[in-house]
């Protein structure tokens, strides 16, 4: 089943500006061409509930909160291929990483143009294993970049934010402008793993963006815990 983000049964919860496509409300406002195959091969209907947004540019974009296990086998199959699509360096270890949580999901025309999941992960703050919203495999499909479409996937992502003690994501370059437009704020403290041999440095991180309503010292040092291929 869908969790999806529509309108009328989250009204109280998801602002109407946050799902405006580039700047949510309450907010600091917040390639390669376009191919055939992969995701796009893989048309389905959209999910059951999701939400069409209104306007002659939009009315086809359906936009849905789903957790993994209601992904099913095309579902998962279509999140890997557009984030293969998308990264130049996208791996099955990368993919693990954005599964077991919830995923949004941006449909156009039936066909999964943008997405981006949260999953549980602990981060150790101000000496506090804090419970981590971490946000992974923010992708837009090449040919259809430029519309606003990872705003949409992060608007709907942070609504998520209560659920948890702090929100975190590593950054790409290319995707430093987005978080920060959206108030994300770049962690400048040292960064470690907690790794099975213990606390090791991760020095060349530095693309590590925190939201979080606790009051942090964004110059201190910052932990994850511990998983396979990149930690961070
Ligand atoms: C980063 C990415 C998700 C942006 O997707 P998108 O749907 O085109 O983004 P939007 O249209 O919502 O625009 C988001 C912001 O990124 C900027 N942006 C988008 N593409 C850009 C590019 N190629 N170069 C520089 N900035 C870019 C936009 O100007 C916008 O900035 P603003 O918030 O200051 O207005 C997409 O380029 C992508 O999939 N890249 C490869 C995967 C990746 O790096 N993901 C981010 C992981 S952290």
């Amino acid at each position: 089943m869908d969790l999806c983000v529509e309108r009328h049964r989250h009204a109280g919860r998801l602002a109407a500006g946050a799902l405006d496509r580039r700047r949510p409300s309450g907010r600091r406002h917040a390639g390669r061409p376009a191919g055939r195959g992969g995701a796009a091969a893989r048309s389905r209907r959209p999910g059951r509930g999701g939400l069409a947004l209104a306007g002659p540019e939009t009315a086809r974009v359906v936009i849905s909160l789903v957790h993994t296990a209601h992904l099913g086998p095309h579902g998962l199959a279509d999140v890997r291929d557009l984030c293969g699509l998308a990264f130049d360096d996208y791996d099955d270890a990368t993919f693990q990483h954005a599964l077991g949580g919830t995923h949004a999901l941006v449909r156009h025309d039936n066909v999964l143009v943008a997405h981006g999941a949260v999953v549980l992960r602990r981060l150790c703050i101000g000496g506090r294993w804090l419970r981590c919203g971490w946000i992974e495999s923010v992708a837009t499909h090449p040919g259809h970049r430029g519309r606003g479409y990872a705003h949409t996937v992060m608007a709907a992502l942070e609504t998520l934010a209560p659920g948890y003690e702090v929100m975190g994501l590593c950054a790409s370059d290319v995707g430093r402008s987005l978080y920060s437009s959206r108030g994300w704020i770049l962690w400048r403290g040292p960064a470690s793993v907690l790794s099975p041999d213990g606390v090791r440095p991760t020095p060349d991180e530095d693309s590590i963006y925190v939201q979080t309503r606790r009051p942090v010292d964004f110059d201190g040092p910052i932990v994850c815990d511990w998983r396979e291929g990149e930690v961070w």
